[in-house]
């Protein structure tokens, strides 16, 4: 079945930090291991560009909102590219394409007779474009999230009838308990159902910078269902000349922060009901990313830079330790000192040393080719019973424990070389006999491994991959014993050379 995976759009209010970093990854990691199980994959991420956070935004720096959506679409551009994230399309809300596709659903949704008009009095937080209720609320009237003073707002507008979906998407929830992950979610997603349902505005009035209401000129649609209907209208004009709806729609999975769990797992589906649209497989739920303990975001200003780390350190290395450092679905913090220690201990150390040893003593031992050997090494198992785990894992989401399952292996066969000491093994005239069998199991493990770990750390594990005579990314190769010897083990630079860690500013 084919497989499309989606990142939320990212406003461009402000500029990119590492957390719009973490999902792009993580979406990134899922799309690259579904494309070296062979299916088709459609990975799209983009741009929120309308609503209250940019037009503001853009009136604070004296910009009209396009030239502000511009500038900072451009960045979370770069930033895609620099992830090394392999999306198959990159998508603007004010892409006139989505533009009209939006129009023509929720015309269908008013058609359908899901939209009346209404007034609207409520707690509006200009940041998340989101009404609080008084139970929200902070300090007298902050938001929970931006701890920002809220003004009571009043308008007239048009309002979708969420409240006629609350028996269709309890069912959605009873029939798909994987319809949002991991469980923690969907239980918080189901008690938010279940405490009722209330109508929500779709429409401003006030506000110009959105897409046009096309039986009431007058009035945008409120910036949410733009945006979340981006994850469909996208399919429609991704490729020129082709419709991909019919091939990647329902999706398989959309990403989100916990920070917008309402939107997608309530908001979407019953838009998605209400316009005769199926709803996705599954909406999965990552945490935040802390510093200390609060949640990194611009508006509290405690944002890490991830150009600056790539820079510095590689982007495989930023990749590996998001994943690593904070289970995936959890909250946790991230610091420079555990960046370093992670890249030394682990990147350095571990698959690092384990990858120039084994070269050095291919090189030395073997005369720099990948020894024929019997194929029947104790280490097959563990490899094999490992990939079928990852996949699993894989399948769950559960990004974390996927690299853990794949850690293991590389641990475990820096275990094996402790073990054997080949190195002594040469040495001696009664064992050094046995040198081959075991130089050729590490090389053939490290190059399983290398493929497991590619989706993570494509571009290091790509030269492993390159040094041990793989040139394919096909999980069909990564069982242990697919490959015999014979082939040239050319050398290896340091994968993670020691950096001097920069001088605070
Ligand atoms: N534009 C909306 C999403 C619309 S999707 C139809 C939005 N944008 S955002 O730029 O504010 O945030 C987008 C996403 O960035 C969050 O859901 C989350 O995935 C990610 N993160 C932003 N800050 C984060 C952390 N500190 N930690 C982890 N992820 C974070 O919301």
């Amino acid at each position: 079945m084919p497989y499309y995976v989606t990142t939320p759009i990212y406003y461009v209010n402000a500029e990119p930090h590492l957390g719009h970093a973490y999902t792009t990854i993580a979406a990134d990691v899922l799309a690259r291991h579904m494309r070296q199980r062979g299916e088709e994959v459609f990975f799209l991420t983009g741009t929120d560009e309308h609503g209250e956070p940019v037009a503001q935004a853009a009136e604070r720096q004296g910009l009209e909102p396009r030239d502000l959506a511009d500038k900072n679409a451009q960045r979370f551009r770069d930033l895609t590219e620099i992830l090394n994230a392999t999306n198959d399309f990159f998508i603007r809300t004010s892409d006139p394409e989505h533009e009209a596709e939006v129009q023509r659903v929720l015309q269908q949704v008013y058609d359908n007779g899901y939209v009346y008009e209404g007034t609207y009095e409520g707690w509006y937080c200009p940041r998340c474009a989101d009404f609080k209720t008084d139970a929200e609320l902070v300090d007298g009237n902050k938001c929970p999230i931006h701890l920002i003073e809220l003004e009571r707002e009043k308008e007239d507008n048009y309002f979708f009838k969420l409240s006629a979906f609350q028996e269709q998407l309890e069912q959605l929830y009873a029939d798909r308990p994987d319809f949002v992950g991991p469980g923690v979610r969907y239980n918080e997603a189901l008690s938010f159902i279940k405490g009722g349902l209330n109508d929500v505005s779709l429409t401003r009035a006030r506000l110009r910078w959105g897409v046009t209401v096309p039986w009431d000129e007058s009035q945008v649609f409120y910036v949410w269902f733009d945006a979340l209907l981006n994850y469909y209208t996208a399919l429609s004009y991704a490729r020129e000349g082709e419709d991909l709806t019919d091939r990647f729609w329902p999706a398989s999975v959309h990403l989100i922060g916990k920070d917008i769990l309402k939107f997608h797992t309530v908001f979407w589906p019953a838009i998605l009901m209400a316009a005769g649209i199926e709803v996705p497989r599954r909406v999965y739920v990552h945490g935040y990313l802390l510093m200390g303990e609060h949640k990194m975001s611009k508006s509290l200003g405690n944002v890490i830079d991830p150009f600056r780390i790539i820079e510095l350190y590689g982007v495989d290395a930023l990749r590996y330790y998001l994943l690593r450092e904070v289970g995936f679905g959890q909250d946790g913090s991230v610091s420079p000192e555990g960046f370093e220690t992670r890249y030394d201990t682990e990147l350095a150390n571990e698959y690092g040393n384990l990858v120039s040893r084994t070269a050095n003593m291919i090189g030395r031992y073997c005369g720099g080719v990948v020894p024929e050997a019997d194929t029947s090494s104790p280490l097959a198992a563990d490899f094999d019973s490992a990939r079928e785990r990852l996949c699993a894992q894989i399948d769950a989401v559960e990004l974390s424990a996927a690299l853990d399952t794949i850690w293991q292996l590389v641990r475990r066969l820096n275990q094996y070389l402790q073990d054997e000491q080949p190195w002594k093994l040469v040495k001696d005239e009664a064992q050094a006999g046995r040198v081959p069998a075991i130089l050729y199991a590490v090389a053939e493990g490290l190059r399983v491994v290398s493929l497991l770990l590619h989706p993570f750390m494509p571009d290091k594990t790509a030269t492993v991959l390159a040094a041990l005579g793989q040139d394919s990314f096909g999980l069909d190769a990564a069982r242990f014993g697919a490959v015999g010897g014979g082939a040239e083990v050319g050398e290896i630079a340091p994968l993670f050379p020691r950096i001097e860690s920069p001088t605070p500013a």
